[in-house]
């Protein structure tokens, strides 16, 4: 397939994808989200691949939604065409998801790298939700996200005045899982990935689903879902491997059934 707005490739089991409107410090235009969500898409199903990297560029992942191809839309055109509505698509992909972040990640920039499961930061990120000084709010997913991610006070601090972070703070609030230097970003990243990739494909998509879940739902449902998880996962030949390689210490041969 071929993509204008962004660069697809795989590393063994490892696929990444890299925002590339560098001119525009990867804004997101209607047409790179198109993109990026067939290529997410295209990971998901592709039983070869077991995480994905979302990258930007050096000096910005992506400094937000494409402010020119917003200016003159209309209520009645974002109510009737339900403006955002595909950046929720990321919400979907069953697989792990590691945003790789350098640079400037702003507005839907950050709303995309926090929709991620694991957010590694290079020492030069910079992030922040400025909607508010161009006249809107984060429609992204970022007051909600940001909110779970950092608490309730910093979240309004940072919303409300459009107040920039850095790497280091972002990882200090739990944003960032960690920061690593600028150079190291992608290395440090597929190295994560191909620890998650060698595990039991099934394992990690249960385990994923059931973070995502106490972030979707009330402490008692989320507790109950996590206890019918694990006990699907009983059902697995790669539990029985699990355990068996570890009493006979040895590695264990994950089949991903
Ligand atoms: N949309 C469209 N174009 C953008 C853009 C954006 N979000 N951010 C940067 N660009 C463009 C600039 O217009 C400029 O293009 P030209 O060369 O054609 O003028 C080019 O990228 C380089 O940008 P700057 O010249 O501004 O670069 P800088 O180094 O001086 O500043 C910056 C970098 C601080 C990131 C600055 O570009 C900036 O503040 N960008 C906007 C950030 C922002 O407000 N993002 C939120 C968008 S709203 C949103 O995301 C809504 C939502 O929740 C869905």
């Amino acid at each position: 397939m071929a993509f204008e707005t962004i660069l697809v490739e795989t590393k063994g089991a490892v696929g990444i994808i890299t925002l590339n409107r560098p001119k525009a410090l990867n804004a997101l235009n209607a047409l790179l989200i198109r993109e990026m969500n067939a290529a997410l898409s295209t990971f998901d199903a592709d039983k070869a691949v077991g995480c994905i990297i979302l990258t930007g560029g050096d000096k910005a992942f992506a400094a937000g939604a494409d402010i020119r191809e917003m200016k003159d839309m209309t209520f009645r055109q974002v109510t009737e065409e339900n403006f955002l509505e595909e950046w929720d698509h990321i919400n979907t992909i069953r697989k792990p998801i590691i945003a790789a972040v350098s640079g400037y990640c702003l507005g839907g920039g950050f709303e995309f790298a926090l929709a991620a499961d694991i957010l590694i930061a290079a020492e030069t990120a910079r992030f922040a939700l400025p909607e508010v000084t161009l006249g809107v709010i984060p429609g992204g997913g970022g007051t909600q996200r940001l909110a779970h991610a950092i608490g309730k006070s910093k979240a309004m601090e940072m919303i409300l005045s459009g107040r920039m972070i850095d790497a280091s703070e972002a990882e200090r609030l739990g944003v960032a899982a960690r920061v690593v230097p600028s150079e190291k970003l992608l290395e440090e990243a597929i190295s994560l990935a191909e620890k998650i990739t060698n595990l039991s494909q099934p394992v990690i998509t249960s385990a994923k689903r059931a973070v995502r879940a106490a972030f979707e739902m009330p402490l008692s449902e989320g507790l109950a879902f996590e206890r019918k998880s694990i006990h699907a996962l009983f059902a697995l030949e790669d539990q029985k491997e699990g355990m068996a390689a570890f009493l006979e210490k040895r590695k264990p041969i994950f089949k991903g059934k």
